[in-house]
Order: structure tokens, then C-alpha cells, then sequence
């Protein structure tokens, strides 16, 4: 049977960076405070009109497909993870497989956050091992800047979010002891409501109690984004973060040791863990409680912010580039976000 081996990585970061001194001018907030809760210290801002998610997206897989040595031609499949598409529908696969001119492939797109690329990784895993396809293009790519409310109403998310992308291409090998080992997705929909942008969305108040507009006078069109939704900021991302923190030290740890564990490997094997960026002082407890030394886990959260789907491809390609993924390295992707959704992803470079 054959595994899937990462053949080629690429990503692509906007110029445009945004310290947290920059943010001021928007909301009442300080340099010390983003840098003491997150470790964040700038993040990078898309173009407005020149760069969207596919865009950037495009860029990061021009140089995954140029180091797996390959065209866009001999792509048979394409997965992309996001949470701001450049439209509500179609996804932005199909917009990638129009910019690279590539064959009449399937396109698929996955809605899974902060968790987005490790899913990804693992659907196109799926397709390599049963044979079906031989490269697939894995994209994570975000651009958060359109659509953040930059008041001070919104400081405790908008300060947090940066964009860029990042892309690999996954090549079935007969490689013995080569490629992902394994991968373990998981999610707990009890809390789907403490991270999530609920507009524009079908759901009427359904299940989100609070906070909500109240649109039982809306027009029946209006119900999908209404006036009234915009006046109360819910076109915006909500995050209760304390409660995301509390849930992500625990499930981190968790989903890294089930890996390992599910290998008969521990932690002293890992070569280096790829958090998702979402927080400097996640990443931190989770390296401590793991006893993981500092060469074991790559960081880059301090330039980019978190750039959920694009975060843990962004960070792997930086790691890759600075020399310190090397053939044979046990490599450890984990990732915990909205939905809230969690998983892990293990793989012999
Ligand atoms: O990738 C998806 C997963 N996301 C995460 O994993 C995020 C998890 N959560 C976190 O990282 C943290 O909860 C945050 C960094 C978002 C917030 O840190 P915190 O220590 O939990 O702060 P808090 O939300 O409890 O807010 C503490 C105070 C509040 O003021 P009061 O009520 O104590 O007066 C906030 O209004 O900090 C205030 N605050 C800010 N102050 C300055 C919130 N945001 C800011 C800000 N600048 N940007």
C-alpha cells in the first residue's frame, strides 16, 4: 500500500506588516498586553484588492508544486482548508485549479478553522493510501483582515489574526517507513458556539442564544445578513477566549500523546511538534507539560499572529526552509479551534 510523503512545501506571507504598535490608531490597546497574553508581536495584512485567500493561496502552491519537481498538470487533487473564502460559495478549490490551469481535477474545500490542515492532510492521506490519486495539493490559507472589527469591541479576536497561506504536495511513495503514519481528528460540537462567526449563516437563532440580533421582524430575505446584524457586530467573529484557552491546553497534549501513543512511540521521538499558532503561551504549557525541549517545537506565532488553516503549513514551511526538518525526522502537526475541533497528524520526513 502506499503512504503519502511530503514532496514539496511552499507559503506566502503579504508584505504588509502590522506591528502592535499599528493597531493602536484602531482600539484601545498596548504593545505589552498582546505581547504578554499571545506573543504575538506584528502579523501581516493582505493587499485590500490585489490579494485574497485564493490569491495567496496560488502563490504558496507554485512553490510546493515547483520543489515536489512536478506541474500543476500532474496534480489530480485539490484540498483547501479555510474559514474566509473569497466567496460564500463555490469554495476556493475550484478558483485554485482555474489559476493554475490545471486539469479538470476534484476540488474539495474543508471548513474545519483552527483544525483545517491537519483535516485536509488527512483526507488526501485517505486518497493516496487507497490508491485513488498519486499528488494532491493540501492548501490552508486565510486572509482575516477583511473581516475583523478593528474597535475597540473587538480587540480581544482582532489583534490575535493574521493572513498568508501555506501548501504542500502530498506524493504517494512506496518508500518503506516514509510519509504520515497516522493521523486522529476529532470534534465536540457542546461548544460550537464559543468560537464562531454566526453571519452571514441560515440558522435564525436557532442555536445561538446569545448574543444575537433579534430578526423575527426581519424580512425573510434580511435573515441572512440583516442591517440589524451588522449595527450589533455580528458579521464578525465571536470568541470566548478564556474558555477556548482552558479546552486547547488540555486537548493539545492529548491529541499529540494519542499519536504517539497509537506508534508505541513518546515524546523524546518527536523531531519537532508544529502547533497550530494559535496562542505563544498555549504553545509554551503545552511544551512544558509534555517536557518537550525547546529544539523540539517550532514557533513563528511572534511574526504572523494566528493565521488558523494557513498556521501550521506556514509554520512547517519556515521550519523546513530554516534547516530543521531533515529526511527521517519524526515530524508532529496538532491543532484545536473552533467547532470545536482537534487533531494530529504524525510524519516520517
Ligand atoms: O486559533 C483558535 C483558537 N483560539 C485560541 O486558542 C485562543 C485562546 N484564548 C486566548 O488566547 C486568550 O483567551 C486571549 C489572548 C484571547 C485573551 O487573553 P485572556 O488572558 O484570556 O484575556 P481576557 O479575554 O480574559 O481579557 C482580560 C482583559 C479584559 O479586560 P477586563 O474585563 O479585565 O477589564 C479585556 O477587555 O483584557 C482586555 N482585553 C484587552 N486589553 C487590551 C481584551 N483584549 C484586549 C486587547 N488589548 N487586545
Amino acid at each position: 500500500m502506499p503512504t503519502s510523503k511530503i514532496a514539496g512545501i511552499g507559503c506566502y506571507i503579504p508584505e504588509n506588516k502590522v506591528t502592535n504598535e499599528d493597531l493602536k490608531q484602531y482600539m484601545e490597546t498596548t504593545d505589552e498586553w498582546i505581547q504578554e497574553r499571545t506573543g504575538i508581536r506584528e502579523r501581516h495584512y493582505a493587499h485590500r484588492t490585489k490579494e485574497t485567500t485564493t490569491t495567496m493561496a496560488v502563490e504558496a502552491s507554485k512553490i510546493a508544486i515547483e520543489r515536489a519537481g512536478i506541474t500543476a498538470l500532474d496534480i489530480d487533487f485539490i484540498v483547501f482548508a479555510t474559514l474566509s473564502p473569497d466567496y460564500y460559495f463555490p469554495g476556493c478549490g475550484v478558483l485554485v485549479q482555474r489559476a493554475l490551469q490545471m486539469k479538470e481535477i476534484g476540488a474539495l474545500d474543508i471548513r474545519n478553522q483552527c483544525s483545517g490542515f491537519v483535516y485536509a492532510l488527512s483526507v488526501a492521506d485517505q486518497f493516496i493510501k487507497t490508491g485513488m490519486y498519486k499528488n494532491i495539493l493540501v492548501i490552508g490559507s486565510e486572509k482575516h483582515s477583511f473581516g475583523l472589527d478593528f474597535s475597540t469591541r473587538g480587540r480581544n479576536v482582532s489583534v490575535l489574526f493574521g493572513d498568508g497561506a501555506g501548501a504542500v504536495v502530498l506524493q504517494a511513495t512506496e518508500k518503506e517507513g516514509q510519509g504520515i503514519i497516522s493521523t486522529h481528528l476529532h470534534s465536540d460540537g457542546q461548544s460550537a458556539e464559543l468560537l464562531a462567526m454566526y453571519n452571514p449563516g441560515t440558522h435564525a437563532n436557532h442555536w445561538v442564544k446569545e448574543p444575537v440580533a433579534d430578526y423575527t421582524d426581519a424580512a425573510i430575505g434580511e435573515m441572512f445578513m440583516s442591517e440589524q446584524m451588522i449595527d450589533k457586530a455580528q458579521n464578525f467573529p465571536f470568541m470566548d477566549g478564556p474558555a477556548v484557552f482552558k479546552k486547547a491546553i488540555v486537548k493539545f497534549p492529548e491529541v499529540i500523546m494519542e499519536a504517539l501513543t497509537k506508534n508505541r512511540l513518546t515524546t523524546a521521538d518527536i523531531t519537532i511538534l508544529i502547533p497550530h499558532q494559535a496562542n505563544l503561551r498555549i504553545s509554551q504549557f503545552v511544551q512544558q507539560k509534555l517536557a518537550l525541549r525547546n529544539d523540539q517545537v517550532f514557533n513563528n506565532i511572534q511574526h504572523y499572529g494566528n493565521t488558523t488553516a494557513a498556521s501550521i503549513p506556514i509554520a512547517l514551511c519556515e521550519a523546513w526552509q530554516q534547516g530543521k526538518i531533515k529526511e527521517g525526522d519524526l515530524v508532529c502537526m496538532a491543532a484545536f479551534g473552533s467547532g470545536f475541533t482537534w487533531a494530529s497528524a504524525l510524519v516520517r520526513w
